[in-house]
């Protein structure tokens, strides 16, 4: 099978046996994944090597208990990872430029890139691989657990090892929906009946519904990973309008925030009634809270830090 072929019949293994990977095939497989393209040369990626049998654990039953994250020979995590471009500027004395949204983007997109070099690299040498967006979960936990500095954030994971099962590969939408050309075309009920015909096979009950809705109807998967995604973010300082210090000190005072008005949603929930946001003499932020028979206030460089003074001083004792 040549190189192409095996990239069109690929399908995902979840068993795998307990053979170890020879550390010159992943050492091959890392050249493969640093050498994907990485916009303006940034890398903002890191491919954390998961080696610890008690981690593996952890982090398998994080991602719902899934047993392929410690059966595997190895176990990446895919990060999104600012921290190492703000070091290397402030060690030659530049002072790094403050874009979460960029970030996030950018990083999210070298990861991902990096990530794919790493699998397509490890399936051409014949190994299985499996991604494990099961991380997400709990992004916050993960952070924790792998000491995550602010400006890093858990992206996926990767199962790479000897397959121990041969899967079929796996349905895709017919190529009509999914490449289009030149104006974004959208999709009549015809086209949407083509999706579940080709898709059926993905289950023993032909309803591809049923799983697309386990992950993303109301109520389904990806609903219940996103506020905790959204307060990993804030506090690892993806958020747009809470730096990572900002969230942290919320977060140590039981508001447990993505954002500036999650932040203020939750104060208003344990009782502070009025919220004030204003502008200091000198064009700083400035924020009260207040409640009954008290009032707080906080100042800071954006609403955020503002906030999260104002709350440091209504609830001193904590964190
Ligand atoms: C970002 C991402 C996250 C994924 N997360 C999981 C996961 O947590 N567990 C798992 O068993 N498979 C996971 N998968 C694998 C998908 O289920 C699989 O790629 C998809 O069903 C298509 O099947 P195939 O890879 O065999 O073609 C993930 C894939 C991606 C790209």
């Amino acid at each position: 099978m040549d190189a192409l072929e095996r990239l069109t019949r690929r399908a995902s293994v979840r068993r795998y046996r307990p053979d170890p990977i020879p550390e010159a095939d992943i050492d091959r497989m890392l050249a493969a994944a640093q050498q994907a393209p990485t916009d303006a040369s940034g890398q903002l990626y890191t491919i954390l090597r998961v080696r610890d049998r008690g981690l593996r654990e952890r982090l398998a039953h994080l991602a719902g208990d899934q047993r392929h994250v410690v059966e595997a020979a190895e176990f990446f995590v895919l990060l999104a990872d600012l921290y190492r471009i703000e070091r290397l500027l402030a060690h030659r004395g530049s002072s790094p430029g403050r874009f979460p949204r960029m970030g996030l983007h950018f990083a999210l997109v070298d990861a991902a890139l990096a990530g794919a070099h790493l699998a397509v690299a490890a399936e051409q040498m014949g190994y299985g691989i499996c991604w494990i967006g099961g991380v997400l979960n709990r992004a916050d936990e993960v952070a924790r657990l792998l000491d995550l500095p602010p400006g890093v954030l858990p992206v996926s994971g990767l199962t790479v090892g000897v397959p121990d099962e041969n899967p079929a590969p796996r349905p895709r939408l017919p190529r009509a929906l999914v490449v289009h050309t030149d104006r974004y075309r959208r999709y009549g009920a015809d086209d949407l009946e083509a999706a579940y015909r080709a898709m059926a096979p993905i289950s023993k009950t032909g309803d591809w519904l049923k799983l697309l809705a386990h992950y993303f109807a109301s109520g389904g998967a990806m609903e219940a990973r996103d506020p905790i995604y959204g307060r990993a973010k804030a506090r690892q300082g993806f958020a747009d309008d809470l730096d990572a210090s900002a969230a942290e000190a919320l977060f140590v005072r039981d508001v447990d925030a993505g954002s500036l008005a999650e932040a203020v949603t939750d104060l208003l929930k344990k009782g502070w009634r009025g919220v004030l946001f204003g502008q200091g003499a000198f064009g700083e932020s400035e924020v009260w809270i207040e409640r009954e028979t008290e009032a707080h206030r906080g100042e800071g460089q954006h609403p955020g830090d503002a906030l999260a003074e104002a709350v440091k001083a209504a609830y001193p004792n904590e964190g």
